[in-house]
């Protein structure tokens, strides 16, 4: 197979992370058989940086040009300044628009050799394996009325959170189908004890859940997830959550994990739209360009990207059996390493594409 990724390494650790993921994407290519072509292009606050904007049109059209997008991170210290007019994470936003990828799917697992590394007990995290389903495009994220005033000479900042009834539909048959192909088990996440945004989220949810009558359905308040996540991960299937709550409890889950630089992501759309694939983590400015940061969730999302763009389950496989096998053999970056030996960026990335070989 002959396939054209666009890589968006972005800000801080992105360009380190994804430097990983595509030694382990040749590796497995090369083992499969496959032809991988890449295009490298700016987003974020580099972007801002080079061009005045956080997503150049070169790199939207090389996007649109492609078979998937593999991103790193975006944002930093130096784009914060709260009055500053463009913002690197506009360019996040803006790319999951173009490319209408409104699910992001970010799997919650405990690899077995990590269970120890979480802070939760380790029998209670033991065999967690969630699918959270994300809405991406919608919510308090894009929402308008949206901006900031002056009203009676106060500072006034305001945004909307906003769902139609197709959004929420087409996130919910997204989380449905997974459920059937994993263990028959979504909840809902929604606030409707108070917003009305949310009320519109649980009727449509439960319409969608007639269609679906095999998949045992739940409705959960964002407030008490947050609390049995801590309490009760594993009982938990899919997960289905509009963007601001699921932004909130991805991170939160990440930490049964043991940690945020464990998860990947795969942003999908209707048929035939364009993946986007990044680790759920953010772009760490603290420990930026020391190569220390764990590539793991990027690489994972580079198997996210095999089997959701490409089609191609053996080889995402591939990649998820080689880290596991990393992790079994002990070795860790310093996120994971408990006080013990760490490894750098590179050369966990070297150990996955060995482990590959
Ligand atoms: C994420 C991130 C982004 C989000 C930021 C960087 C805009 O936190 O992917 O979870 O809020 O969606
Ligand atoms: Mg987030």
């Amino acid at each position: 197979m002959e396939i054209k990724l666009t890589l968006l390494p972005g800000d801080g650790i992105g360009p380190e992370i994804v430097t990983e993921a595509r030694k382990v994407l040749d590796v497995v290519a090369n083992r499969f058989g496959h032809t991988l072509y890449y295009n490298t292009q700016l987003i974020g606050g580099i972007a801002i940086d080079e061009t005045g904007d956080p997503l150049p049109e070169e790199t939207l059209g090389a996007c649109l040009q492609s078979d998937a997008v593999l991103l790193g991170a975006v944002g930093g210290p130096k784009w914060d300044d709260p009055k500053a007019a463009v913002r690197p994470e506009q360019g996040l936003l803006r790319i999951r628009k173009e490319l209408g990828v409104f699910a992001n799917l970010r799997p919650v697992k405990v690899f077995e050799a990590l269970a120890e590394a979480s802070p939760l007990k380790t029998e209670r995290v033991r065999g967690v394996d969630i699918m959270f389903v994300r809405e991406l495009t919608g919510d308090l994220y894009f929402g308008t009325p949206r901006g900031r005033e002056i009203v009676n000479g106060k500072r006034v900042g305001f945004n909307t959170m906003r769902y139609d009834e197709d959004e929420i539909a087409r996130v919910m048959r997204i989380g449905f189908e997974l459920a059937r192909q994993r263990r028959g088990k979504l909840a809902s996440v929604d606030k409707a004890n108070v917003l009305e945004t949310m009320r519109v989220w649980r009727e449509v949810a439960h319409e969608v859940a007639q269609e679906y009558p095999d998949v045992q359905y739940e409705d959960l308040l964002v407030d008490a997830m947050a609390m049995y996540l801590i309490n009760r991960p594993s009982d938990f299937d899919v997960v289905v959550t509009g963007n601001m709550f699921g932004d909130i409890l991805s991170d939160e889950a990440s930490m049964i994990t043991g940690s945020l630089g464990m998860l990947p992501s795969a942003s999908i759309g209707a048929d035939g739209s364009i993946g986007l694939y990044e680790p759920i983590h953010g772009s760490a400015p603290d420990i930026a360009g020391k190569g220390i940061a764990n590539p793991l969730a990027t690489i994972l999302s580079g198997a996210m990207l095999l089997r959701w763009s490409l089609g191609l389950h053996a080889e995402a496989e591939a990649v998820e059996t080689a880290v596991a096998q990393v992790l079994a053999a002990g070795h860790r970056t310093g996120d994971i390493a408990a006080g013990g030996k760490a490894l750098g960026t590179a050369e966990m990335g070297d150990k996955v594409c060995e482990a590959l070989g």
